[in-house]
């Protein structure tokens, strides 16, 4: 599922298609046969500034099938991952992001397929070649050890193994170290997982569990992710863990996998999973997906959560506030998706504005409180907290405190502009307006401007497009 982009890009081939005889376009012209296929090339990405390679054009992926063995004594994976997808253009050739192990083997539908790997992209030739409109599949085979990835900050993520299994997170770049396919927020959908580990071993992953079946000395679990995802929130965490299941107040069912070396210092934040469902249920909307949960993993080198989809990713203890803010996540960065990573804003802004609720709803410090404090509003005009433009961070800081605290300071100082009851509506309908898809910072600013009746340009000016520390708004 795409949108935006590449359904612009879509439209743009039907126009071509209808306007064919008359366009001057000799590469794509097909003389005297307007209505003949013009096979070419899909795009070898989707055009993000932030991360190049990221996406493909020319088709739109509708589900991921990802099938492995995972030994965590050698670190060996065997791997089949089919793609279901449609093609949105006369297509040749086609990449995917690719980032594993070596290929043994790839198909387009049931014909063997020529490829060629430079970097993370997998260049692909099919034939037959696909026509606009065909619903095709890519089954790509591969084994080998997947890959760490390093980010521009120097963080890590990808396949990081552990002394256990694997902690598997892949924001912003981390998902093609694992399977082959669309690596970018706008291409959305569903996945089924089906992993087999050794018996004592749990594997989990997003969405909800189909089956867990023991023969042999292995285990295979089976998971289900049946709501649109972006691939950055894709997990396959390997390990050994306490599972719990359970489910909220109003019946979404609840899994937990934590480390027992890390189930009690983690028994507090993950005991108020329920609680922090329905109380961002009651201010954001309905829960977006079918089931909740959390994984609580030991990778003490990566040092930070990921809110993978339905089950947020610890890599340590897991604390309260971050566990507020990872389920917020769940509605925004998750079910609601940025279009661009310049927007990061939109994701971390509103978990880390959701966890300032959830403070002042469990009696601690109050939102306003929060906004005034040494680490948000009173810092130094000339810090680089002030200096940098929340809606271009950067890539090295796209997970640094601008768009985390000024993100949510933006979101508090809106709220003093146009009022608690607009605010709430504002992020409800956003929620509700863009689910399962994607936004941009000036989809966000026409919401805010329709629920609140009033002119926002000066706001949004000072808070999200210009360097400095806003004093009037
Ligand atoms: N999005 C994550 C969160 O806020 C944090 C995160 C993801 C991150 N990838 C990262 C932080 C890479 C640093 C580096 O919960
Ligand atoms: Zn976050």
């Amino acid at each position: 599922m795409r949108i935006s982009r590449i359904r612009g890009a879509a439209l743009a081939t039907a126009v071509g298609a209808l306007l064919g005889a008359q366009v001057a376009h000799p590469a794509l012209a097909a003389p005297g046969n307007p209505g003949a296929p013009r096979y070419s090339a899909g795009a070898a990405s989707v055009g993000d500034p932030y991360f190049p390679d990221q996406g493909n054009g020319g088709f739109d992926v509708k589900h991921y099938d990802i099938t492995f063995t995972y030994d965590p004594a050698s670190r060996h994976m065997d791997a089949t991952t089919t793609i279901t997808a449609v093609a949105t253009q006369d297509m040749d050739q086609f990449n995917l992001d690719f980032r594993g192990p070596e290929i043994t083997e790839l198909k387009v539908d049931k014909h063997p397929a020529s490829f060629t790997r430079d970097g993370q992209e997998l260049v692909v030739t099919p034939r037959p070649k696909l026509k606009s409109g065909q619903v095709f599949t890519v089954t790509v085979k591969y084994a080998g050890t997947p890959p760490v990835i390093t980010d521009p900050d120097g963080s890590i993520e990808g396949w990081v193994p552990t002394d256990d299994g694997a902690f598997v997170a892949g924001e912003p770049q981390g998902a093609p170290a694992w399977f082959p396919g669309s690596d970018h927020p706008t291409d959305k959908a569903t996945f089924t997982f089906r992993v087999t580990v050794p018996e004592g071993v749990t594997a989990v992953g997003n969405g909800q569990l189909l089956s867990q079946k023991t023969e042999n000395g292995t285990t295979t679990f089976v998971w289900d992710s049946t709501e649109p995802m972006a691939t950055y929130l894709a997990t396959m965490t390997i390990g050994n863990f306490v599972v719990n299941e359970s489910r909220t107040p109003s019946g979404i069912p609840v899994y937990t996998a934590v480390d027992p070396r890390l189930v009690a210092g983690s028994a507090s934040a993950v005991s108020k999973i329920p609680d922090m469902i329905e109380y961002f249920s009651s201010i954001f909307g309905p829960y977006p997906f079918a089931s909740t949960g959390a994984i609580v993993d030991r990778a003490p080198n990566v040092g930070y959560a990921l809110e993978t989809q339905t089950k947020p990713i610890f890599s340590n203890t897991a604390s309260v506030g971050t566990m507020a803010h990872e389920l917020a996540h769940q509605w925004y960065g998750d079910s609601v998706t940025p279009t661009r990573w310049s927007d990061i804003w939109l994701n971390e802004g509103f978990a880390t504005y959701a966890t300032w609720l959830w403070t002042e709803h469990t009696g601690g410090a109050s939102a306003q409180t929060t906004f005034n404090s040494s680490s948000n509003y009173g810092r130094a005009a000339t810090s680089s907290f002030w200096q940098t433009v929340l809606t271009d961070p950067g890539t090295v800081d796209m997970f640094g405190n601008v768009p985390y605290n000024r993100g949510a300071m933006t979101l508090h100082a809106l709220r003093g502009k146009i009022g608690d009851t607009a605010f709430f509506k504002l992020i409800k309908d956003w929620a509700a307006d863009n689910r399962y898809g994607n936004a941009d910072t000036a989809a966000f600013i026409r919401s805010a401007e329709k629920v609140s009746g009033m002119d926002l340009t000066a706001f949004f000016d000072v808070w999200v497009f210009q360097k400095g520390k806003p004093s009037a708004w």
